[in-house]
């Protein structure tokens, strides 16, 4: 899977997958990161990438030329299956979503930033957009990277213990149990008498126990949704 992110601020995504499972997943080369500068794209003299709002609202657009290029370039390249726009009136990202996008083919994650994009991009190039939560970033890379980040963690051989991404919280809509490890007592804090009896189905039913009544009492919405 390759995943291309147009950015007007790419050193914000200099760290996010340069350590960890994404940069382990990088050099395993089961995926594939490219950071783009969406000025290297724009025909403008002084490389402009935005301009005043028509109707003379505040701050500042990001204009059509330069995205639509750098789209229409990758595109000219390889096939994508979706063309993602992060932002805060999105659809909430969901586990589900992620699933589902960890199985499709190549991405483009576009960022935006300053007052928004041209309307037109979204209506004509984007097939998708998500928010990460009902707050506003600066941009839309850090959202990009929380996207590229939950996605690559569920690419098949990225997680070395292929239990380890279905034992997620959210997976099967349910918060994950709590984990423990040694030492079994600290200042008198026990672990979980069952952990240590080596009963695994009886483990294995109090690790299902807690995680439904973790979810009841935290996140009882969970049980309402089916993604
Ligand atoms: N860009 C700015 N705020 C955002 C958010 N909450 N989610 C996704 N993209 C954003």
């Amino acid at each position: 899977m390759r995943i291309d992110i147009l950015s007007a601020v790419p050193g914000l995504l200099e760290g996010p997958f340069s350590d960890s499972i994404v940069k382990r997943a990088k050099e395993k080369g089961l995926v594939e990161i490219v950071v783009h500068n969406i000025r290297d794209w724009s025909t403008d003299k002084h490389k402009k990438i935005d301009d005043e709002p028509f109707g003379g609202s505040a701050g500042m657009v990001l204009t059509i030329q330069p995205i639509a290029d750098a789209i229409a370039s990758l595109k000219s390249e390889r096939a994508y299956a979706e063309v993602i726009f992060l932002t805060p009136d999105g659809e909430q990202l969901k586990q589900g979503a992620v699933n589902h996008l960890s199985m499709q083919g190549n991405l483009i994650l576009l960022c935006g930033h300053y007052k928004g994009i041209d309307q037109r991009i979204r209506e004509h190039l984007v097939t998708r957009e998500f928010s990460i939560g009902d707050y506003v970033l600066s941009g839309g890379e850090l959202a990009a990277a929380v996207l590229t980040d939950a996605i690559v963690r569920l690419i098949p051989g990225v997680i070395g213990d292929e239990q380890s991404a279905l034992t997620d919280s959210f997976q099967d809509n349910l918060l994950a149990p709590p984990v423990y490890t040694r030492p079994a007592e600290y200042n008198g804090w026990k672990v979980p008498e069952i952990l240590r009896s080596g009963d695994h189905k009886a483990i294995n039913e109090w690790l299902e126990e807690q995680a439904v009544e973790r979810t009841q009492a935290l996140r009882p919405d969970l049980f309402e949704k089916d993604s």
